[in-house]
């Protein structure tokens, strides 16, 4: 009798220690406050504690080096194919592996070996203000053509530090090479109507201002815009201009990721494989791209301050591998092409 008690202590000892000890922790450069409500959506569905550590990209990759084999980092998860591609340079992913993830993701939106993936899209696009751009101007519109005279003293764009410009970049030597690619930023920073500063979002208030006529900047920044989350004065700003898909006749508009991939030290992998899985179920893809205002991997609604702007519009098919490999040519022919 006292031999069966002791083994049913035993057995409930051990598994409220493995019930305890099932969590996943994730270093996370995403700064989207309804991420918080996923990670709580995962934990009621699967039972895995969710751990976050959040910060800047570069901080996060200095903390996941000096943590060595000891990490506990599971998942990295960040925007920008960039970011990952440093990531995945120290070797600091192992391969996906999940059927699911990989029948979602298509290959041209992974690391070359399935190191990370994307969770979610962005377009970078062309705002411009329609009371001052003509119709005709735009007919056509590309990124190479933003170096045409027409526009001279009329394009703001943030500095060349910034990586998702780093990464237009690296797609614009892989199309063009590099020779025609540096001729083209050297023409068209001569039509900057200011020096790069702020974020993507002040490049969209410099033309809603009339500081500028037109501006490169992320997709998603316009749906946060009119949202009217970001304030009144973001949503008036929006509200004056409006939002082009550049190079629709040729290669299509510049696509770059959110996404996520699991440390090859990861002391919980298989939570972390469910979390990626989770991240690309439908319910969770559609929750999370209504709320950050990006496009969706799998096949589901965007949010309404999207689809007005449209939504067949053509995507450059390169794969985002190419940012990584590219961005040290691209940082330094955007410094010789005096890209401040
Ligand atoms: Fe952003």
């Amino acid at each position: 009798m006292a031999k069966k008690l002791l083994s049913l202590l035993l057995l409930s000892f051990f598994s409220a220690s493995f019930l305890f000890a099932q969590e996943v922790n994730i270093y996370t450069s995403r700064h989207y406050d309804s991420d918080d409500a996923l990670y709580e959506e995962f934990t009621t569905d699967t039972g895995i504690k969710v751990n976050i550590i959040s910060g800047k990209g570069g901080a996060l990759l200095e903390r996941l080096k000096a943590e060595g084999k000891n990490s506990p980092a599971d998942v990295f998860f960040t925007v920008d194919a960039g970011n990952l591609w440093k990531v995945q340079k120290e070797g600091l992913f192992q391969s996906i592996k999940s059927p699911r993830v990989l029948s979602t993701v298509p290959p041209n939106l992974r690391g070359p070996n399935d190191e990370w993936t994307a969770i979610a899209k962005r377009a970078r696009v062309i705002f411009y203000s329609p009371d001052r751009v003509s119709e005709q101007e735009l007919a056509n519109i590309s990124y190479e053509s933003l170096a045409s005279e027409k526009w001279e003293g009329r394009l703001v764009i943030r500095s060349s530090s910034n990586m998702y410009n780093q990464s237009l970049v690296a797609s614009l030597i892989a199309r063009n090479g590099e020779e025609e690619t540096e001729d083209w930023a050297k023409r068209m920073v001569k039509n900057f109507a200011r020096k790069p500063q702020g974020n993507d979002r002040a490049q969209i208030i410099a033309v809603a201002n009339g500081e500028a006529d037109l501006a490169v900047a992320n997709s998603y920044y316009i749906g946060i815009m009119l949202s009217g989350n970001a304030g009144k004065e973001q949503l008036e700003a929006a509200k004056n201009v409006k939002m082009v898909f550049p190079n629709q006749q040729g290669s299509g508009a510049h696509i770059n990721i959110s996404g996520a991939g699991i440390l090859k030290n990861a002391p919980n992998p298989q939570n972390a494989n469910s979390f990626l899985e989770f991240l690309l179920s439908d319910g969770v893809q559609e929750y999370m791209v209504k709320k950050s205002y990006e496009y969706p991997i799998a096949k589901v609604p965007v949010s309404k301050e999207m689809v007005r702007f449209g939504l067949n519009f053509r995507e450059d098919s390169l794969s985002v591998k190419r940012f990584g490999e590219l961005n040290p040519s691209a940082i330094k022919l955007m410094d010789r092409s005096g890209w401040k």
